[in-house]
């Protein structure tokens, strides 16, 4: 399999291997889930390092074991003490899982939590990437995982083609992390993939006069670190084409306007309503230019054209002249507004 996939790509899976794991059971940090061997505190542990930075991790996760030591103390507590106990983590979702798993893991596992993934898996909260490292940090079983920290430090060893995100790429990782993790010490090479990724292989100025791969990685022997992984490719912004209907009341100059509402894009702004090109311009419009304006990701043109007007239709009102300096108008009626005899 090795062979097949990658023999083109140079650097000797033994050799990283070896070197990583070496290099991570002498400089890895003093973390209080490397301190386990038990595969409930190591599932807790990853959950909260999904989404969460390792150091701000440490506390919550001391408080967390002190306050449910074991599955069965998580299975029958309260939800509310569960969310209490992760308050300052963050995505509570993660909590809501967890505790659904623990009483999954009581009533279908006797309390002790699988070791094969289509079991781990099966569990809330439990995807890919944490089935891997609760396989092989708590199991000792050759799992792969792939996050992106470890993504970063492949993508440079083997100088991997393809952005973040991008399928092609994703599956050449989770084959390389396959095709790379030992039998012997899954968890210390695993976890030094994410170690180095994120005290030594970081994204800018990575430290490679310290780092235990220097001498294998084709990106360090390119001189290109930070080429890899690419920059995700940018998607060109969607480009919509509108229509702007400036009524203005012939006796003041009064602009037509509407309120944006409390679930849009600036709620609570004023503004000169846009339609689809071609509807409901009446007679007698004139246009009076276009403008360009980008909102989020989608590029707008909008033709702009004048009519006169008397009557205010309902959810709008007209706004004069010295209350469009007072009021909030969104960017875009600003620059419709421009376009009007006057400027105003
Ligand atoms: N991020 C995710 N899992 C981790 C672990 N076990 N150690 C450090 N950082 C991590």
């Amino acid at each position: 399999m090795w062979r097949a996939r990658f023999a083109r790509m140079t650097p000797d899976p033994r050799a990283v291997t070896r070197a990583l794991v070496r290099w991570f059971k002498r400089a890895q940090r003093d973390l209080p889930w490397r301190r386990t061997r038990d595969p409930y505190a190591i599932w807790v542990s990853e959950i909260m390092l999904q989404q969460t930075r390792v150091e701000a991790v440490v506390p919550h996760y001391e408080r967390f074991l002190a306050r449910f030591p074991s599955v069965h103390a998580l299975a029958d507590a309260h939800a509310d003490d569960v969310l209490h106990a992760w308050s300052g983590l963050g995505y509570y979702r993660r909590a809501r899982q967890l505790h659904a798993a623990a009483a999954l893991v009581v009533r279908e596992h006797a309390g002790t939590l699988p070791a094969d993934e289509p079991a781990l898996r099966a569990l809330p909260g439990i995807g890919r990437y944490t089935a891997g490292a609760i396989r092989s940090i708590a199991f000792g079983e050759p799992a792969p995982i792939v996050d992106g920290n470890v993504a970063r430090v492949l993508s440079r060893v083997y100088a991997l083609r393809g952005a973040h995100g991008e399928a092609r790429r994703e599956k050449r990782l989770w084959e390389l992390a396959t095709a790379l993790v030992p039998a012997r010490d899954p968890s210390a090479f695993n976890q030094g993939l994410m170690e180095l990724g994120a005290t030594v292989c970081v994204p800018r100025a990575p430290r490679c006069d310290t780092c235990p791969l220097a001498a294998l990685c084709v990106a360090h022997a390119r001189g290109r670190e930070e080429a890899f992984p690419p920059p995700k490719p940018r998607a060109a912004p969607a480009r919509v084409a509108q229509w702007a209907i400036v009524r203005v009341r012939a006796r003041d100059g009064a602009v037509l306007m509407r309120r944006r509402g409390k679930d849009e894009v600036n709620a609570g702004q004023w503004e000169v309503p846009l339609t689809a090109p071609g509807a409901g311009a009446p007679r007698g419009a004139q246009r009076v230019g276009a403008v360009r304006h980008g909102i989020l990701k989608t590029a707008y043109k909008v033709e702009a054209f004048v009519a006169r007007a008397n009557a205010a239709p309902r959810g709008s009102r007209w706004i004069a002249a010295d209350e469009r300096v007072r009021l909030p108008l969104t960017t875009l009626t600003r620059k419709l507004l421009k376009l009007l005899p006057g400027g105003a």
